[in-house]
């Protein structure tokens, strides 16, 4: 490991990841353990510069008082008590709450105490998991599902430098997607990086299978189950794969701000596979927040807009396609969403704004076209602002801006006569329509 590191055991101090992210902050790299380390776990830890011991108000679990074991104090570097009165040691009675002191506190600990070296930074974090991968993979093969999200492009661009052809590469392609999409995983990894990509097209697979159904959760319902078991069929046509890599990233991995006594979630594996497809997992970004995994993805060298893409949800336009789907209202919401990126790039929204997407829904309405009656669909465009997706609100888009998206949609998409723009904040609604 290249990078020296601060840990924290958690006895239920709510604060756990807020610490662990300043700390980074600061150039070190921390990580998050439970209380209950053991002395072979903690010896196991390479770089470790100093310990700190979120105690708080959390720490009676089962009626009983939770407690680090005495070896704690005996690893060998400067250790850094919070609420934990017994302790021989630095001690702080709460964190500060001005994020000026609390930066005083962490600094005076980590760099001074410490003595920490400040080289927590992509580049090393790059350099460790390459090291790390192939110590871990050896000359077997890894897997992986490549949906073209941030998470699995990354894992992908971190494996491929680490283990080049090694990994396989599976994109399923589920019809469902934004337009481009799949060709931007093709032209990236498969042609910038070429990677050892399979590219499924499974579009009418998917169709036939949604075909009258109308139902959201049904829907979604279909459209896992299939991923599933399009994946299934082409891990089963491979040979002598060892390995899964997931785009695990830390807040999947960390509960914070919770009892304590558990702080890793026991994972859920790669949405069911079968029994007899289990592989032993490679998660390389399983440290890493989101912002870090964009900054990791850059400094791989992947597409800026790959890096920044806004979050997708894994039915895809499946859900934005109202009711049961059909090819030509897929197409609309597609070729609308495609329009509606466009000019929010060029306004310098795509920057501002956490989501933003079309919907179609199943029906029609009276318009007027070239003199004509038409009946035609509605596009109905959403852009939202938010922290954590449960609660939002709508971006105030400016009328010249909303006007110039309402022109182009009506002009170039087919089948729609009117676009409507919801200002519905979360709740009532939910950010998708379905
Ligand atoms: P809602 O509509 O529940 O959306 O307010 C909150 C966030 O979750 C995303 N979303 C999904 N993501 N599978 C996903 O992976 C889904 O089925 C799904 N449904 C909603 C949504 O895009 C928003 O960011």
């Amino acid at each position: 490991m290249k990078q020296d590191m601060i840990i924290i055991l958690d006895l239920g101090n709510a604060e756990n990841t807020t610490i662990a992210r300043a700390i980074r902050a600061l150039g070190v790299y921390s990580e998050i353990y439970p209380h209950d380390i053991t002395k072979e776990e903690l010896a196991a830890l390479s770089n470790v510069k100093g310990i700190i011991i979120n105690g708080g108000p959390n720490n009676i679990v089962d009626g009983e008082k939770i407690d680090v074991g005495p070896w704690v104090y005996e690893a060998g570097c400067p250790v850094l008590a919070v609420d934990h009165p017994q302790a021989n040691c630095e001690k702080l009675d709460k964190w500060p709450e001005a994020e000026a002191e609390q930066e005083s506190a962490l600094k005076g600990f980590i760099l001074e105490t410490c003595r920490a070296e400040k080289n927590w930074n992509m580049k090393n974090f790059v350099a460790d998991q390459v090291e790390l991968i192939k110590q871990q993979v050896g000359d077997k093969k890894v897997l992986l599902a490549l949906s073209g999200g941030v998470d699995s492009s990354v894992v992908a661009a971190l494996l491929i430098k680490a283990i080049g052809k090694q990994l396989v590469c599976v994109h399923v392609n589920h019809g469902l997607m934004r337009k481009g999409e799949s060709e931007s995983v093709i032209e990236v990894f498969q042609n910038q990086l070429d990677a050892n990509l399979i590219y499924v097209d499974a579009t009418d697979r998917f169709l036939s299978k949604l075909e009258n159904v109308a139902d959201p959760e049904k829907k979604r319902k279909i459209i896992g189950t299939e991923f599933i078991r399009v994946f299934e069929e082409e891990a089963r046509k491979l040979e002598g794969i060892d390995f899964l890599a997931q785009g695990t990233i830390y807040p999947d991995i960390v509960e914070s701000g919770t009892k304590t006594a558990k702080v890793v979630k026991s994972h859920h594996n790669v949405g069911g596979l079968p029994d007899d497809l289990q592989f032993e997992l490679v998660e390389p970004v399983r440290q890493l927040f989101k912002d870090e995994v964009r900054a990791c993805g850059l400094e791989l060298g992947l597409p800026h807009d790959m890096v920044f893409r806004q979050p997708f949800p894994g039915p895809g336009l499946g859900v934005r396609c109202l009711g049961a789907i059909t090819r030509e209202r897929l197409e609309a919401v597609r070729e609308s969403d495609a329009i509606l990126r466009e000019e929010f790039a060029k306004a310098g929204l795509d920057k501002k704004v956490w989501q933003y997407f079309t919907v179609v829904p199943d029906f029609k309405s009276v318009g007027v076209k070239d003199n004509a009656r038409s009946f035609e669909y509605p596009v109905i465009l959403r852009a939202i602002n938010t922290i954590d997706a449960m609660t939002a609100s709508i971006e105030q888009i400016e009328w010249p801006i909303l006007l110039k998206i309402t022109d182009r949609i009506l002009a170039e998409v087919k089948n729609v006569n009117r676009v409507c723009y919801d200002i519905s904040p979360k709740p009532c609604a939910t950010i998708e329509w379905e």
